[in-house]
């Protein structure tokens, strides 16, 4: 059996075709361009997150000369809101991206109005402009062909997956998976239906949302002509990039916790239930399926493997490869500590003022200090992270398993499980989100594949009082740059 697995992620489209013992028979990329017209905010053109998605299918499929595929599985950038007509299939303005922050004050309104409470105990979520409840509102405001539409009816709404699968399907679906619906700050997430209370306090409608079903739904079948796949192939899986990371990563109980180092880092563990956190997580959807609902928590950070490529052009030394190699010169950071605050602090600080800093230099200070500070602070945030994790779940975690570029740094990994003092597990390849999308899909097919990423893993070498050292100094390091 062949699927056909598209990431849809925020700087690349890919695509791959895997069988259901794992190999990998063909695969192709796109890049994406990023527009920032404003300061905090950011857009994608829609019609070419859907143009390099058919790209990147046609290419898989010409590899595949003729071979069949079975299934359509979709990982996507999450909290990303597009609208187009009904009619015309035309997007209605650019995407609004996850990272764009031009609800800023309408979240901060919504907060001082005292709703937060409400929305994270009916989302996980606290109040904030990543997700597209308050995004919504604003096209509804600022774009008067959406109010138009929506009068007529005509407006359709929703996150990557949503648009994908409309335009596969040339618009006999238009539906969500619940990992999805889960970040759009306006889906019930124990009740897996649209919040008619959340819609009401953000100022949107909920006739312009997609169908929430589970993940491993058959979700519609392709179009003739959508792309150069035949006519009828079913997309019978849509996850979320992290969740299907997660998925991907094997892990189907709650005690380890996936990571994904990139920009920043996204953690996400599995919860045996529904939790809200109380230490700066977002309780979420995994996933649902025929054995039901997965709920999980997971933890932003903002500026992870970013860090290592800011220092290293700050001291001039080329990339983040080359910081790594200088940072391996020291046996310690020499007491110099470094809080990557470049954008504020994510999970679980949450400090929009916290400024970047650097701490503990003396005359003896040398920039392989400075380098290897940096790759602790990678690895002290995600440590951070984990023991939040530990805390809103009230039990002992037990390891780690990484993804994203900075996972195949073996230095850095070995100091992530030194830290952490737990195992580490890197994946052996980089579509962890894929393939796990592709295993969802294989499951729905009644194929059962339960990937292993796993190609190393690493055990804790320093001493636990050194750990215990290190991150207490950090701790100090992150009250002052919070301060
Ligand atoms: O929450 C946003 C996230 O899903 C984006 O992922 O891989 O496109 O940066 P990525």
């Amino acid at each position: 059996m062949l699927v056909l697995a598209i990431d849809q992620g925020t700087t690349n489209t890919k695509a791959l075709v895997v069988d259901e013992s794992g190999h990998i028979h063909a695969h192709a990329s796109s890049p994406s361009t990023t527009d920032y017209p404003h300061p905090g905010w950011a857009e994608q053109s829609a019609i070419a997150i859907w143009d390099n998605t058919r790209s990147v299918i046609d290419a898989t499929a010409a590899q595949m000369k003729g071979r069949s595929i079975d299934a359509i599985a979709i990982s996507n950038q999450r909290e990303t809101i597009v609208a187009w007509d009904a009619e015309t299939g035309k997007p209605v303005g650019p995407a609004i991206l996850w990272q764009c922050s031009r609800t800023a004050p309408e979240c901060a309104a919504l907060i001082a109005a005292g709703h937060n409470e409400t929305v994270e105990a009916v989302t996980g979520l606290g109040i904030n402009p990543m997700f597209p409840a308050s995004k919504l509102a604003w096209m509804l405001k600022h774009r008067p062909e959406a109010l138009r539409l929506l009068d007529q009816g005509r407006l359709r709404t929703g996150t990557v997956d949503s648009w994908l699968l409309w335009n596969l399907t040339a618009g006999a679906t238009f539906a969500t998976d619940h990992s999805n619906a889960s970040r759009t700050q306006l889906f019930d997430t124990e009740l897996l239906e649209w919040s008619g209370e959340l819609a009401e306090i953000f100022g949107t409608p909920t006739s312009c949302l997609p169908t929430p079903r589970p993940s491993d739904s058959h979700f519609g079948g392709t179009a003739q002509d959508a792309t150069s796949l035949p006519p009828g192939i079913p997309i019978m899986a849509m996850m979320g990039d992290s969740h299907a990371a997660l998925y991907g990563h094997g892990v189907h109980k709650p005690g380890t916790v996936k990571a994904t180092y990139g920009t920043g880092s996204s953690l996400m563990t599995l919860t045996s239930q529904r939790v809200t956190s109380s230490h700066g997580l977002s309780g979420t959807i995994a996933w649902t399926d025929t054995s039901g609902t997965a709920y999980a928590l997971e933890g932003n950070i903002l500026v992870s493997a970013q860090a290592a490529a800011f220092i290293a052009g700050l001291l001039g030394i080329g990339d983040a490869g080359k910081l790594s190699d200088l940072a391996q010169t020291v046996e310690t950071a020499g007491g110099v500590t470094f809080v990557p605050a470049l954008s504020g602090l994510g999970a679980p600080h949450w400090n929009d003022h916290a400024t970047g800093t650097v701490s503990g230099m003396t005359h003896g200070t040398k920039p392989a200090h400075v380098a290897r500070a940096t790759f602790e602070a990678i690895a002290l945030q995600i440590s951070d992270v984990f023991e939040a994790m530990q805390s809103d779940v009230g039990e002992r975690l037990v390891g780690l398993r990484t993804d994203g570029g900075a996972s195949s740094n073996a230095f850095l990994m070995q100091l992530q499980s030194d830290l952490l003092q737990r195992p580490v597990e890197s994946a052996v390849v980089e579509e962890v989100s894929a393939l796990g999308a592709a295993a969802m899909a294989f499951r729905a097919l009644g194929q059962e594949w339960l990937p292993d990423m796993r190609s190393k893993r690493y055990e804790p070498r320093m001493v636990p009082d050194s750990a215990k050292t290190i991150r207490a100094v950090w701790r100090d390091a992150v009250r002052r740059a919070c301060s």
